[in-house]
């Protein structure tokens, strides 16, 4: 099951996400993140910039990318990557991919693949969840088995990024996308939510049924995952006491 941590505000589970990414990044100079975009990680990446760290050997891999944005636009995900999590974290810039950010598409989704092998694979995987429930850009019916590929991004999806565009017919239709399968090799994963309108996916994320008709419910299938959300996210949570007594209660060896 996974460890779920409900805490009072974004800005605490930013703070309990960098303690998960410090501890692995002293016990591991060289550790691989991997590296989500989207408003969910920001108190994050704001609580690890805030530590001071030297980050400039972690190396990073972004879950997603639009396809179909000019190069450069400033919210292709490489660079909101750039903008968010390299320049503040002081990350080093070649050592951070994003998928499909050299040569062509129609490669991109295996070389993405042979790359993170190539890196020993993720140490630990930042997520956010859509409220389709997606994470990565994986919608409703994306394989568990699934690898980085292409996908055809949902209209509930585009909504709710509009609002980084001009307007909604900015924002592309597809995407290239770390799959389900690829999410699942991850090491830990590390799974935030924010607010109600997370609720209800997050719940059956964590709780519903096993299925790819809510991608984010692959986690129950994983060894390691710390779920970290606040009240109005937890709000649909059938057994939000016991996570909050187990937090409370948790062992000393678990704290370090
Ligand atoms: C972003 C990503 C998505 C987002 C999700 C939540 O790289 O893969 O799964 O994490 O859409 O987005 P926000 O955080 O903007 O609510």
């Amino acid at each position: 099951m996974a460890e779920v941590v409900i805490v009072e505000s974004a800005e605490t589970a930013g703070e309990v996400a960098a303690d998960e990414i410090e501890k692995l990044v002293r016990a591991n100079p060289r550790a691989v993140l991997g590296l989500a975009t989207g408003s969910t990680p920001l108190t994050t990446w704001r609580a690890l910039a805030a530590r001071g760290l030297d980050l400039s050997q972690v190396r990073g891999f972004a879950l997603d990318e639009y396809v179909g944005l000019p190069a450069g636009h400033p919210e292709s995900y490489r660079s909101v990557i750039t903008r968010e999590v390299v320049e503040p974290l002081g990350l080093t810039p070649s050592l951070v991919r994003v998928p499909a950010d050299d040569g062509p598409i129609e490669t991109a989704g295996a070389d993405y693949e042979a790359a993170i092998t190539a890196a020993g694979g993720v140490d630990l995987q930042i997520l956010g969840i859509g409220r389709t429930g997606h994470i990565g850009f994986n919608e409703p019916g994306s394989s568990f088995a699934s690898l980085t590929r292409v996908k055809t991004l949902t209209e509930q999806t585009r909504l709710d990024n509009a609002r980084f565009f001009d307007s909604l017919d900015d924002v592309p239709k597809h995407c290239i996308t770390q799959g389900l399968g690829t999410i699942m090799r991850a090491r830990h994963l590390v799974l935030l939510a924010f607010g109600s309108g997370k609720a209800s996916a997050l719940a059956r994320a964590v709780e519903g049924p096993v299925t790819a008709s809510l991608p984010g419910s692959a986690i129950q299938l994983h060894q390691r995952v710390t779920v970290i959300v606040d009240e109005e996210a937890a709000a649909d949570l059938e057994f939000a006491d016991y996570y909050r007594y187990a937090w409370a209660n948790r062992l000393d060896w678990e704290k370090l």
